[in-house]
């Protein structure tokens, strides 16, 4: 591996300096994602190993990030379950048929990773072999309470009404659906390892709409079922909880090498409640990336004192880059964190 210090940093290792990427770093303020985005729509991309292996390498081409992440969804192991997911033009995901009864959670079914999707393991291969050890590569899914709640409301959501009631009132519904999810997303994310993912990421994007009482009765066990399975497969695991700093010990709990926090909190308060046994990554406002450059370097600045240059930081968003972000501001964001955190 010529750049392995994210990896060491996942491991809580001394590195020449921090190691950045940054969520949804593939994607549409960039000029050359656009160029295929015209001719295909985003599912025939994940679906199609040659063009998610393209769009997977250029931010490290173009960003000089210190790793890679795999172009797919949080939602393309829903398929194979037999849940209809679309992509409405400036809607995001569809689903038609929600899961809101008994009956539906007996129709999912739990199938084998590689049959479910096996455009996306066949796309870790090609990437693996593309990347020929320049930057490693991160896998990744959604978690068990982030997946079930598209499951649920039928797509995007701002209140989890429907999620939530089910939730409330049919815990058994509840947890017999909690129960399948989790099942799949062990299987999807083994098997993205096995195909060559160096590191996975487990995305907790919505969760920040529970309390902390419900965050641990209702979907702690599932996060944790996932993340303590896959403590034997021999790679990092990232556990990104998006809007949780009010619940961070509980986070913490479920379980993962590396905690992912948003920048609703300080980098340093966050860790000392993590444990500094954990490694941490985060946390810079996605939107600071409209700032000018001297802003951007002077948060990126505050962000490293905070973190103290103690092993196991791995710089990124908050959350993932804005669509409309401007590309000279990645860039030199990425060149910010590695000026300024030379050991
Ligand atoms: O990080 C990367 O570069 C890898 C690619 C990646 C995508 N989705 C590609 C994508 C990753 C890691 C994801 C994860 C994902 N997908 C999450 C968790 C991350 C987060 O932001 O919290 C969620 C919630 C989803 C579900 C999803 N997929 C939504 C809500 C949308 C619509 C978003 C929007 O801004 O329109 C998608 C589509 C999607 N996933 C796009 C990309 C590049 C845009 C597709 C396009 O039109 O080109």
């Amino acid at each position: 591996m010529q750049n392995d210090r994210f990896l060491k940093a996942c491991r809580r290792e001394q590195v020449d300096c921090t190691p950045v990427w940054l969520m949804r770093q593939a994607g549409r303020y960039m000029p050359e994602y656009m160029a295929i985005r015209k001719k295909y729509d985003f599912l025939t991309m994940c679906k199609t190993p040659e063009l998610a292996a393209e769009v997977t390498l250029q931010p490290i081409n173009r960003l000089g990030v210190d790793a890679a992440i795999l172009f797919a969804d949080i939602l393309l192991p829903l398929e194979g379950m037999g849940i209809d997911l679309k992509f409405a033009k400036n809607e995001g995901p569809v689903i038609s048929n929600p899961v809101r009864t008994i009956q539906d959670v007996e129709q999912i079914r739990i199938l084998e990773a590689e049959e479910a999707t096996p455009y996306v393991m066949e796309a870790i291969r090609l990437i693996r072999k593309e990347l020929d050890g320049r930057v490693p590569l991160i896998g990744f899914s959604g978690a068990p309470f982030t997946v079930a709640s598209y499951i649920i409301e039928g797509g995007g959501s701002k209140e989890y009404k429907n999620c939530k009631t089910l939730m409330w009132k049919a815990p058994e519904i509840w947890d017999a659906l909690m129960d399948k999810i989790s099942q799949v997303l062990l299987k999807y994310l083994k098997a993205q390892i096995k195909a060559g993912a160096q590191a996975v990421q487990m995305f907790d994007s919505w969760v920040g709409a529970l309390s902390p009482d419900d965050y641990e009765t209702y979907v702690m066990p599932y996060s944790r079922y996932v993340l303590d399975a896959l403590k034997d497969e021999g790679v990092p695991v990232i556990h990104f909880a998006n809007n949780a700093s009010t619940m961070l010990e509980s986070v913490v709990k479920a379980g993962g090498d590396v905690i992912g926090i948003d920048w609703r909190i300080n980098i340093d308060a966050a860790w000392s409640r993590i444990g500094y046994d954990k490694a941490i990554q985060g946390n810079l406002d996605p939107f600071t990336l409209f700032a000018p450059p001297e802003l951007i370097e002077e948060k990126v600045k505050r962000i490293l004192e905070m973190a103290g240059n103690r092993p196991g930081h791995i710089f990124n968003l908050g959350h993932g880059i804005n669509k409309e972000t401007p590309v000279e501001n990645a860039i030199a964001l990425v060149e910010a964190v590695h000026k300024y955190s030379k050991r």
